[in-house]
């Protein structure tokens, strides 16, 4: 399964996963913005706001000039507000300190306020097509349903297992790495659900672990009582 999850998940992204997401462009101004929005908000939720958000702040120097209270009242509505005050500090940080232009590198994403390691990963990916990837919860169901691995997923060894595992199959051309990183989110969104699997239409499902043993209902390992 380690060779072939990659090449499985991108043949399948191209084919059956989300295209038409308008953040799926390579402005890294866009692409991280998005990824905050969807932090801790439906897609369905922030399809509404993006476009508005962005109308008003059309890139990084325009949102680093703003006043905080505009920055505040264009997200009001999607809550957990700490979101916006860190993408305003975090924009102006771009324009003073990186000259007003991303970074690539994820470790240098990762000094932004608001961005932890899956967020500095999927810009770095999406943006720069960078080899990173992310472990949401979405992704951390897959892999312990694909990989059978037991385990509470917020447990600090666990999920730096599933780091570490992210981290070696990743698929080695980098030219994949947007479909890649895009299907891992599609797959655990659509298919590969908390509730209900589709493991009859699942690419993975010939090498999947819980498939085979029939445990897809209790991966990942529920939080301990
Ligand atoms: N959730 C987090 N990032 C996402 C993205 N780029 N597309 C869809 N859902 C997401």
């Amino acid at each position: 399964m380690h060779s072939s999850f990659a090449s499985r998940l991108v043949a399948w992204q191209r084919r059956h996963g989300r295209h038409d997401l308008p953040w799926q462009v390579t402005d890294p101004y866009r692409v991280w913005l998005s990824e905050i929005m969807l932090q801790q908000t439906q897609v369905k939720s922030v399809l509404d706001y993006y476009p508005r958000f962005l109308a008003r702040f059309p890139d990084v120097a325009a949102l680093a000039a703003a006043p905080a209270d505009d920055v505040l009242a264009q997200w009001s509505g999607l809550g957990y507000y700490s979101r916006a005050r860190n993408l305003h500090k975090a924009a102006r940080m771009v324009m003073d300190e990186f000259g007003g232009a991303f970074p690539a590198e994820r470790e240098q994403l990762e000094r932004l306020p608001g961005v932890g390691r899956s967020t500095a990963a999927a810009i770095s990916a999406f943006a720069f097509g960078r080899r990173e990837t992310i472990l949401d919860g979405n992704v951390k169901r897959v892999l312990a349903r694909c990989f059978g691995i037991d385990g509470f997923p917020g447990d600090k060894a666990i999920e730096k297992r599933m780091w570490a595992l992210a981290e070696q199959i990743l698929p080695p051309d980098a030219a994949d790495i947007g479909p890649y990183v895009q299907g891992l989110m599609d797959l655990g969104a659509t298919v590969c659900s908390r509730g209900k699997p589709a493991c009859t239409v699942c690419p993975m499902v010939d090498g999947c672990v819980a498939a085979r043993e029939g445990r897809a209902g209790e991966l990942p390992t529920p939080r301990p009582k």
